[in-house]
Order: structure tokens, then sequence, then C-alpha cells
């Protein structure tokens, strides 16, 4: 997600921002820029691109004056370019702004101001803010920002920064990180610690809904009505080194429990207000289009194939479309049977993947329509697909693809429903049934965050297992693969996933005294048939843990243990099911003293065949 600084004070803005944008790169980025107001006018230095390009850029030309705010940039709406780059200005340039989120409503904002005389220069939702300021502002800037902040919808953690009026910064957040730094005549705004942490320990966190005047000599924060709001200095005990991984130990145990705000970005502006049905403006597909299509391919590699196969289900059950899932690096050689009735759906967390853009450019040539499921703007996947379904999941970084495999589900699900709301496939009630179980997945992952200390148990107790098997059935089963991979290439156990009705044609003869089995149990439809196969490795004296949702009482009559996920549709339980899998990988990983983020032999991002 975007990187956010700001600083007004005694010293040079330009120094501080330049420096805590270098600390904020980790967060992944696309493009970077610093507004500096020198006494006059705002000096805005923006470009596409590394942090380096931009000082480079510079040169020894940099901005001068003690009041400025920055920005790092991970694209959401609108690719990456030097226009789409932040700080964002007014018709004027009076009003500078810096954003990190997503305004849900920034279309028909964008088309107010547009019938008012408001000229835009970029395609992003944030180039909303300075204008709505220009538009609000009669001289008293707190007010304005106030109006601008009543009017907005969405996640948002922004700064604003106005020519007539020296010394004042204001910023605002919304389901988005931003902390206040409190220096000796100079305080510091970021989107993240790691920003200020070289000068303060000493910060201010807002909180949603609160907003705060930021002065050279002090802090006011208010709520939006203006009323003061008190608040405790926090001071940060991290080292640098944590900070980045916001306090976690590994990013990857940061990302798991990031999910819950990844899913609920990516899902935004895309659920119809009265929660009706699915909006995916990206698309504007019509009938005429999906009834031209006879043929659907999911076509991705590891995690990104093993949310594919959800996708292969959803899309299925739901538009009764033919499916098929395929990995790429064997999709391009088996001559796969297309034409202009296909269409070929990339699934591809970084959008780099080589076998994955290798398969959808054969895709392409046999004349494929071509869509793209990624999680980087802008990237080579993002290019050469004809239409693109971002994950907002914001930058990963540990190798293990955690928050990006929850959100290629949501997007596998919202584009089930999509295609069923054209066709008209599924009944208007269970559309609806599924659009309100999504909208409490991210408080639902929240809630099996809770409780991390039964499986840390699990982790240390058979961590040492050079062998593990995952079995489940249908959506169980895909999830299991899921599993099995996380727990592999992390704590590089060898485990297995094995659809459980498989078992008894030949792996069961790998059953043995004492192996761990973790059988997946939440998928009603076949949940007696399961039953049935962990019956079968108990008797072979496995030790099985169950995943089962937290109605159910039959379960652990039969299994040793059992990791409980909050009840939902059996459709979406695959969302809640996979992250007792994920931490039981992390964990398992710890014990065995493995490298969690950067795994032996791996790269988060495979450019290599
Ligand atoms: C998943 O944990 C792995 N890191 C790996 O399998 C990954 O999913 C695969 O390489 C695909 O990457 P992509 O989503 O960036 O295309």
């Amino acid at each position: 997600m975007c990187g956010i600084v700001g600083y007004v004070g005694d010293g040079e803005a330009a120094r501080f921002l330049l420096e805590g944008l270098t600390k904020l790169e980790y967060r992944g980025y696309d493009s970077a820029g610093i507004a500096v107001f020198d006494g006059e006018k705002i000096r805005v230095e923006k470009s596409v691109g590394r942090l380096a390009e931009l000082k480079e850029k510079l040169g020894d030309n940099i901005p001068v004056g003690t009041m400025g705010i920055g920005h790092t940039r991970w694209a959401t709406h609108g690719r990456p370019s030097d226009l789409n780059s932040h700080p964002h200005t007014d018709c004027a340039g009076d009003f500078v702004v810096v954003h990190n989120g997503i305004i849900e409503n920034y279309l028909a904002l964008k088309e107010e101001l547009i019938k008012k005389g408001h000229k835009f220069l970029s395609e992003t939702d944030t180039e909303v803010l300075p204008h709505l300021l220009e538009e609000f502002y009669d001289g008293d800037f707190e007010a304005a920002v106030r109006e601008v902040l009543r009017r907005i919808e969405g996640s948002y953690s922004i700064v604003f920064m106005s020519r007539n009026d020296p010394g004042k910064l204001i910023c605002s957040k919304q389901d988005n990180p931003l902390v206040i730094g409190l220096g000796k005549g100079e305080n510091f705004i970021a989107s993240d610690i790691p920003a200020i942490i070289a000068h303060t320990r000493r910060t201010y966190i807002l909180s949603d809904g609160e907003m705060a005047v930021v002065t050279k000599v002090g802090v006011a924060i208010m709520n939006y009505a203006g009323v003061p709001v008190r608040k405790k200095v926090f001071e940060v005990n991290w080292n640098a080194e944590a900070a980045e991984k916001g306090g976690f130990e590994h990013f990857m145990l940061k990302e798991i429990h990031e999910q819950p705000k990844a899913v609920r970005a990516t899902l935004s502006g895309r659920i119809e207000k009265d929660g009706s049905a699915v909006v995916l403006e990206e698309l504007s597909w019509d009938k005429a289009f999906l009834n031209d299509v006879r043929k659907i391919f999911i076509v991705a590699c590891g995690t990104a194939y093993h949310a594919g196969l959800v996708g292969k289900y959803y899309i299925e059950n739901m538009a009764r479309i033919s499916v098929e899932c395929d990995i790429a690096s064997e999709f391009r050689y088996r001559s796969p049977i297309i034409d202009e009735h296909t269409l070929t759906i990339v699934v591809s967390q970084s959008g780099e993947t080589i076998d994955t853009l290798a398969a959808l450019k054969e895709a392409k040539r046999l004349g494929s329509k071509t869509l793209a499921v990624t999680n980087v703007v802008g990237s080579s996947i993002a290019r050469e697909a004809d239409q693109v379904v971002y994950t907002w999941a914001g930058p990963e970084i540990a190798v293990a693809s955690t928050k990006a495999y929850t959100t290629q589900l949501i997007v596998m699900l919202l584009l089930g429903l999509y295609m069923a709301q054209i066709r008209d496939s599924l009944p208007k009630e269970r559309i609806e049934e599924l659009v309100n179980g999504l909208k409490e997945i991210p408080t639902q992952i929240s809630r099996t965050l809770e409780d991390v200390d039964p499986i840390k148990t699990f982790a240390r107790r058979y961590g040492f297992n050079e062998h593990v098997f995952f079995i489940g059935r249908s959506l169980d089963y895909d999830v299991a693969l899921e599993g099995s991979l996380k727990l592999k290439e992390i704590s590089y156990i060898h485990a297995e996933a094995y659809a459980a009705g498989e078992l008894k044609h030949g792996t069961l003869a790998l059953i043995v005294d004492s192996l761990p089995v973790i059988a997946i149990a939440t998928q009603k439809s076949v949940y007696e048939k399961t039953l049935s196969n962990i019956k079968e490795v108990k008797a072979r004296d496995a030790v099985v843990i169950g995943i089962a949702s937290d109605t159910d009482t039959e379960l652990e009559k039969y299994v040793d243990h059992v990791i409980k996920v909050p009840e939902t549709d059996e459709m979406l339980i695959p969302l809640l099911a996979v992250v007792p899998l994920q931490l039981l990988a992390y964990y398992a990983a710890i014990t065995r003293g493995c490298d969690v983020d950067k795994p032996r032999n791996l790269a988060k991002s495979v450019t290599v065949e």
C-alpha cells in the first residue's frame, strides 16, 4: 500500500520527506513524489519509478522550505505514471494532497467537480481531494477539510497542505494507518512508524474519524464535527526493523493478520450499497458477451492456481459455464482447445510470473478473450490481458502467499456472482445471501486470528514430523492443496494434499501410526463422506487435526484435535478454513528455525521458466 509522510518545523522539509519515504520503501510502490512550501508557492516534484530516480531527477535542485508532504504510490486506480503519482493539486496549485487507500465515491465526485469547471490531469481517485478542498475553501482551512471528509466515502489516510495556510498541515484517516511524530520545534506525519522512528519515539496514533491540525509547535486532534479529542502519547519501543513489520516478527505473520483489511479493500466499491448485487465497473460485460463464452480456462501457478481451483467451483456453480483450471506451465504445452468463444482468466499476485504470462500470450494467440486477476497495477500480466480485475491486498512481501490468496478467492467469488447476475443463472435471493455473507468475511477472519495458541501448540507438537497429509473433498480439497503448499514451502516438511475419497486408491498405504493428518471437513454436502475417510486414517492410527465450522459438534468425536472457524455459507468457508492452515505452516516453520519470509530455493516472483 502507499507510503505517506509530512513535515512541519524549523528544518528542511525535503530532507525528512525523502528520508522518510525511503524508510517506507518496504511497503512496495511504483512511483514517488514530494511537495514543499517555500513561503510563496508549493513546488511539486513527482515521477513514476523508484525513489532513487526521483532523487536523481532532483539532483542538487532539492525543493526548499520548512513544510511539505511526500508519497510513495502503490497503484490501485490508474496505472503507474508521472501524472498519476502523488502529490496531487487543485487547479491553481494552492492545495496539495497525498492519500493512501481508496475513495469509493470518487467517480460521482469527479463528475460533479468537472461540471463546476475543475480540470483533472490524472486517472486517480485521489485527485478529487484537492479539487474538493478548492471548492469548499473560503479562508477556513480546517472547516474546508472537514467538509471534504464529510463528502468522501472509502478507506483513506490523507495529508492536506494549503498555500494560504503556511505552517499548518491537516491529516485524517479511515481504515488506513496514520501516525503523528512529536518532535522539538518540528512535528512529523507518516503512514507508518519506520518513517519517523529516527526522529522521535513519541507519537499520536490517529483513530478512524479523527483529524489532526499539525504545526511545528503543536498538534490539535478533533473529530469531524471539530470537537477536540484528548490523545495519550504512544511511546514507540520497537526497533526500526521490527517497525517495518508493524511489530510482527515476520512479514508473513503481518500479512496473515492483514487479511481482514485486504479483503475489505478488495470488496470496497464492488458491492451495491443495498447488498443486493455485485458491481465490477472495470468489466461492464453484458449478456451478449457472456453468451458468447462457451468455455473458461483459469490458468495460474502455485497458490494462485489453488485460488483458481476454487474459482472453477464458484463459476461453474453460479454461472453454469464450463471451467477448466490449469497449471500455467502445463497449459502452454498441451495444445488447449481454444477459440473466440473461450475466456482465459489468468491469476497472479505479482503479475510477472513468466509461466503465467506465457500461457496468457498463448491463449491470446489462439484467439481467446483474456482477463487477468492480479495484485500489481501495471504489471506485465495486467498490461497483456484484455481486461483486469485487481485484488487490492497491498504489497505482499513474504515469499509465501497469504493475503493474495484470500483476496484472489474474493475476486473469483465476485466474478462468479457477476456472471450469474448477467446470465440469471442464480436466484436473486441466493445472490443476496452470498453477498451478505461476503460482507461478514473480514470480521470472521479477524475472529479466526484471535486465538492462535492451539495452533502454536500443534506446530510445536507435530512440527518435527517429516511427513504430513492434508485431506478434504470438494472445496475442502482445494483448501487442503493450499495448506499443504504453505507448510512445505516454509517449514520444508514433506506435506501432501489428497482428495479424501482418493486415499483408498493407493495413498492409504502411507498412512501409519502417529502420522499427522489435517482433515478439512467444512463442506456439508460431502461431510459424511469426509468423516468416513477420517475414520479410515484413524483406523491406521494417524493423528488427525480436524478443521470444522464452529457449529460442528460431531467431528471432535472422531479426531484428536479440532480447529474451529466461524460458521458461514459453505461456498465462503474456504476464506476462513485457510487461515489456521497458514498459521500452522508459519508456526511449524518457526518451530523448525526456518527463514519464514525467505524460504530456501524460492523467490517471491518466479520470472524464469
Ligand atoms: C505461494 O506461496 C508461492 N510463493 C508460489 O507458489 C506463488 O503462488 C506462485 O509462484 C505464483 O506467483 P504469482 O501469484 O505471483 O503468479
